[in-house]
């Protein structure tokens, strides 16, 4: 049908930071983090865990996986808006790191959503270079680009990365379709600058660095509202109902936005995967690392039907519809 996911990885930095650390470096607690967001802990990449370094970590994991070598790989894209050189792309350096020789490599930057957008994009180059088998990777390290010093933001983003190896089948597996969408007229309620301009006529006046600026109860609003769009539209589209989801992976931002989210479908909660409390959001990581859990504990098997969804700065949204 569509691309047909082989195998899954996961890697995250080993350092765990707790709410009540942030308690020491900014005014908040656990109590309020926990109720607000569902999390508890999140992980921060050290020496040796960069962007790219935990991408092909959790890429080496998926292909073992999946029994595919490096050399079978033909193409490799990453989603991420953390990567530590705007050029070389964080893909091309993944494709050093792993001795990829055979493939091409490129970086997918749609924030939170960025894996949607890679996933989609794989399965389309599949669809029609049938025979090939690739690499897609979330890997973010937010903990760069987070001024510590912002309660209303530090408090939510984690490192972490989660890969996928896919091909195509002539089968009744893999993405079935998807249904993605952006609002560039709304960048301003969730963005992050680049380095100021060396030109100086391109400067901007209120550059205040490279770190992500949020309106937290505007992004939450649209978010919930946003998701349940694009899903709905996709499973009418698909001729699905909600009912016959066997497990639904969305972005894990925040416990409050899922628990109304899948309230407003009407999706049992025992029918949604959650991992926010141990890594927060690590936005284009958090949906492979997601599905790379899930697998592992065996909550889905051979035919089931998934349906990941995502909400990011842009904004940015969508969602998918997998046959396992
Ligand atoms: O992938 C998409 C990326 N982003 C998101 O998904 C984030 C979406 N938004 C959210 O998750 C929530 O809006 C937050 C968790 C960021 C904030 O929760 P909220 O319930 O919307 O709180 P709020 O921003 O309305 O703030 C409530 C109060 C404020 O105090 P006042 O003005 O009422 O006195 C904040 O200053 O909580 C205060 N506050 C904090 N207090 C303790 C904000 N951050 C903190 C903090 N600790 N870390």
């Amino acid at each position: 049908m569509g691309a047909v996911i082989l195998g899954t990885g996961s890697c995250l930095p080993e350092k765990i930071l707790s709410n009540h650390d942030l308690g020491k470096i900014v005014d908040t607690n656990d109590e309020w983090i926990l109720s607000r967001t569902g999390i508890s802990t999140r992980r921060i990449s050290g020496q040796g865990e960069a962007t790219y370094q935990l991408g092909a970590a959790a890429a080496r994991k998926a292909m073992e996986m999946a029994e595919v070598t490096v050399e079978e790989i033909d193409l490799i894209i990453v989603a991420t808006m953390s990567a530590h050189m705007l050029m070389p792309s964080c893909a091309c350096f993944i494709q050093k790191e792993l001795g990829a020789v055979n493939a091409f490599a490129y970086d997918v930057n749609a924030a939170c959503s960025g894996f949607l957008f890679a996933l989609d994009n794989g399965d389309k180059f599949l669809r029609v270079e049938k025979g090939k088998k690739i690499l897609i990777i979330g890997t973010e390290t937010l903990s760069s680009r987070t001024n510590w010093e912002d309660r209303n933001t530090c408090i939510l983003f984690g490192d972490g990365a989660g890969a996928v190896v896919a091909e195509y089948q002539d089968n009744e597996r893999g993405v079935i379709a998807s249904n993605l969408l952006s609002d560039g007229t709304l960048w301003n309620l969730l963005y992050m600058h680049t380095a100021p301009s060396c030109n100086p006529d391109l400067q901007l006046a209120d550059n205040p660095g490279s770190h992500i600026l949020m309106e937290g109860r505007e992004v939450f609003k649209y978010a919930v509202k946003a998701m349940e769009g694009a899903i709905r539209d996709l499973l009418s589209r698909e001729n699905v109902d909600m009912d016959s989801i066997d497990l639904m992976i969305p972005h894990q931002a925040n416990i409050r936005i899922l628990r109304k989210l899948v309230s407003r479908l009407g999706v049992k909660e025992e029918k949604v995967f959650i991992n926010v409390q141990k890594y927060g959001n690590t936005s284009a990581a958090s949906v492979p690392i997601a599905l790379d859990e899930a697998n592992r504990e065996g909550r889905f098997k051979r035919g089931d039907l998934l349906l990941v969804c995502s909400f990011g700065g842009g904004f940015t949204w969508g969602a998918s519809l997998l046959r396992w």
